[in-house]
């Protein structure tokens, strides 16, 4: 039997004490202290290789560890694959966060509908009835025969449930509604957050069942109850995307088994949520006429090109203080190449409001939107159009450089198959092969590239 003791939890941040206090004294807050009952984990239950109550521990040289290949299997989705690493792992405990409404549910029940075909799955929903589930599945078409369902709330007996089952899969929606029937507190705080969801990991390393947990996010975007699940998870995956648009990305932020970033696309649609295999159709689709600040820019996402539209706006600023405002790209990165475009490239921009939006809803994380940011603030600026066969990529160096980025050959060929027939890239990024159809114009200073406008 497990030996439990007692901690207090402080709601506001996830940190545990011995003592109460009055004020938490990580985060600061007032009065948050709640006292939880920590069960001990059961020895070699937290092991991350292989599941099932695996083998005693034991010390081994690392030379040992067997190598085989995790044994995955997929969620029958192929965009869902590409971010969990190329399938479910057994044992490992999955988050799919996002804002309510984003499509968690619809996207999970998909996968498991498909999936129950030839695994066990079971879909626990403590959010909506069984009607509701049972409607949504029907209506898009899903295969129902095979899935089993539990509408339940209560950890402890979702877990003793799952039990009788043992499925391979299992989804708990949401673990912001599962709760322990021996914590005071709300369901949805910190504290009943973690403890549930510490047992249903314990769950998933001991019986082998992949645990998939909802989570809903607040508004700034973190996950409700988030420092305190983020070292319980093998994996985190957010479905982000606005209520006005139809595109869903599906990102992973955390993956003890395969690589972050990785980006998967759905388009929510009336047959429910649709894999997009081919993303850079979609962020490209751009007016019949291109207006000036508008430039393609090549990303690399984890393991493959992404070609996206990147616009800029700069105008004269009434304000004393120009507003310098990005979506999809950081703001300090803004401001680091508005100083390079004046010291190296001569252009005064102080005056000037300046706007910048990845388009699609994008969030482009690595520098090489750098270059594409340049030009799309200088064609809006002097209101010279580009041309719209051209792609750029590049990073910028503080001493004005442009520097080389990874992957540039694989971007430049995806540019080709799109069509492109001109692009302005780092002189270390132009290849020996020649892609045929594509012009590549290689760039080594900013004032350069500018030339090329
Ligand atoms: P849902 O999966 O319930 O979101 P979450 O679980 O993340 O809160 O999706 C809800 C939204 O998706 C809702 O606004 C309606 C829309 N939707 C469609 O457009 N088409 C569909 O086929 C389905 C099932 C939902
Ligand atoms: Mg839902």
């Amino acid at each position: 039997m497990a030996k439990s003791k007692n901690a207090f939890v402080c709601d506001a941040c996830g940190a545990d004490f011995s003592k109460w206090q009055g004020q938490c004294s990580e985060c600061g807050a007032w009065n948050s202290m709640k006292e939880v009952r920590l069960t001990a984990p059961r020895p070699g239950a937290d092991a991350r290789q292989g599941y099932a109550g695996s083998a005693p521990a034991k010390i081994q040289a690392l030379q040992d560890v067997s190598l085989e290949e995790l044994p995955r299997f997929s969620s029958s989705l192929g965009e869902f694959d590409r971010v969990l690493g190329g399938g479910f792992v057994p044992g490992s405990v999955v988050l799919v966060g996002g804002h309510p409404g984003a499509g968690k549910s619809t996207l999970l029940l998909q996968s498991l509908c498909r999936l129950s075909q030839s695994q066990k799955a079971l879909y626990v929903t403590g959010e909506e009835s069984l009607q509701q589930v049972a409607m949504r599945a029907r209506r898009l078409g899903l295969p129902v025969d095979q899935l089993q369902v539990l509408s339940e709330t209560n950890a402890e007996t979702i877990v003793d449930l799952a039990r009788q089952v043992a499925p391979r899969v299992m989804v708990v929606d949401s673990i912001q509604v599962v709760h322990l029937s021996d914590i005071s507190s709300a369901p949805g705080s910190v504290s009943q957050v973690r403890e549930s969801a510490a047992i249903l990991t314990r769950f998933a390393k001991q019986s082998g069942t992949v645990v998939i947990l909802v989570g809903h996010v607040t508004k700034d975007g973190a996950l409700a109850g988030p420092k305190v699940l983020e070292h319980i998870i093998d994996c985190s995956i957010m479905l982000e995307g606005g209520h006005d648009s139809r595109f869903r990305t599906l990102r992973g932020h955390k993956n003890r088994f395969g690589a972050v970033n990785e980006l998967g696309v759905f388009a929510m649609t009336e047959q429910g949520m649709k894999e997009v295999p081919n993303p850079s159709a979609i962020f490209l689709q751009r007016a019949d006429e291109i207006s000036a600040g508008s430039v393609v820019m090549a990303t690399w996402e984890a393991t493959r090109p992404l070609l996206v539209e990147i616009q800029a706006l700069v105008d004269s600023s009434h304000a004393g203080n120009p507003r310098r405002v990005t979506v999809g790209v950081e703001q300090n990165r803004l401001a680091l190449l508005l100083a390079v475009l004046h010291r190296h490239g001569g252009l005064m921009l102080g005056d000037q409001d300046v706007f910048v939006n990845a388009v699609g809803g994008v969030r482009i994380v690595e520098p090489s939107a750098d270059l594409a940011l340049l030009f799309a603030m200088v064609s809006s600026f002097r209101d010279i159009p580009l041309p719209r066969d051209l792609v750029v990529f590049g990073e910028v160096g503080l001493s004005g450089e442009i520097r080389p980025v990874p992957s540039g050959q694989e971007r430049l060929r995806e540019a080709a198959k799109h069509g492109f027939k001109r692009a302005i890239v780092p002189a270390a990024n132009t290849t020996k092969e020649k892609i045929p159809g594509l012009e590549v114009i290689p760039v080594k200073k900013v004032a350069e590239a500018l030339a090329c406008i």
